[in-house]
């Protein structure tokens, strides 16, 4: 059974961090196990290369076997209990500090078919969800994944951002896209 990987976009526009989230996920998890949902008609084609592509919400689809990752939901998700399910369902919700817990109200709550799953308490992006979610199913559970939260992102040789998420390590070093450095950068 092949695992997909669903992207339910929630953010009033597809924002530019959005997109480099999105194609990280495409990068991290195989273009053909990845599904966006909710995109607006005029936004398809910048995602079409990524993945499949749907203007619906993942509200609609009535998928058996569905899981959802929320950081509220008070049951682990382990190799084991990750067996069960086809499609993992995750926010495509912009990171913010403090968290506004927006997955829940927002997507959890319209799923009473999809069983809510946390990957530990800490608020990570989703394309770090993604990655650490698709390790998980993989059999590692999460106390053997390493994190570093909080990261520092140096933009020049006076100014740096803090991005004040978990970040999963991947050789020793925190799992961004080079593209998040160029876009925070140059912006
Ligand atoms: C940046 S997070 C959104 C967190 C945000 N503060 C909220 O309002 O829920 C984006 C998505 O990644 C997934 N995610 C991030 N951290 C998670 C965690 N600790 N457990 C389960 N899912 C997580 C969820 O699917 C979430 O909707």
């Amino acid at each position: 059974m092949e695992k997909i990987f669903i992207i339910e976009h929630l953010e009033p526009k597809l924002w530019p961090w959005c997109i480099i989230e999105y194609k990280h996920i495409s990068k991290t998890i195989g273009k053909s196990r990845v599904w966006f949902t909710n995109i607006p008609r005029s936004q398809i084609k910048k995602l079409a290369h990524y993945g499949k592509v749907f203007t619906q919400s993942v509200k609609s689809f009535q998928l058996e076997n569905a899981c959802i990752l929320d950081p509220e939901s008070n049951t682990t998700l382990t190799p084991n209990n990750a067996k069960k399910f086809q499609y993992f369902i995750l926010g495509g919700i912009l990171g913010d500090n403090p968290p506004k817990k927006r997955t829940a109200p927002e997507l959890t709550q319209f799923l009473p078919n999809a069983k809510p799953f946390n990957i530990g308490k800490a608020q990570m992006s989703t394309d770090n969800a993604a990655y650490v979610t698709n390790k998980i199913i993989k059999g590692t559970p999460l106390n053997k994944i390493p994190f570093q939260d909080e990261i520092e992102i140096k933009i020049n040789k006076i100014e740096s951002t803090i991005l004040p998420y978990r970040y999963a390590l991947v050789k020793g070093k925190p799992f961004y896209s080079k593209e998040l450095i160029k876009y925070l950068k140059e912006n």
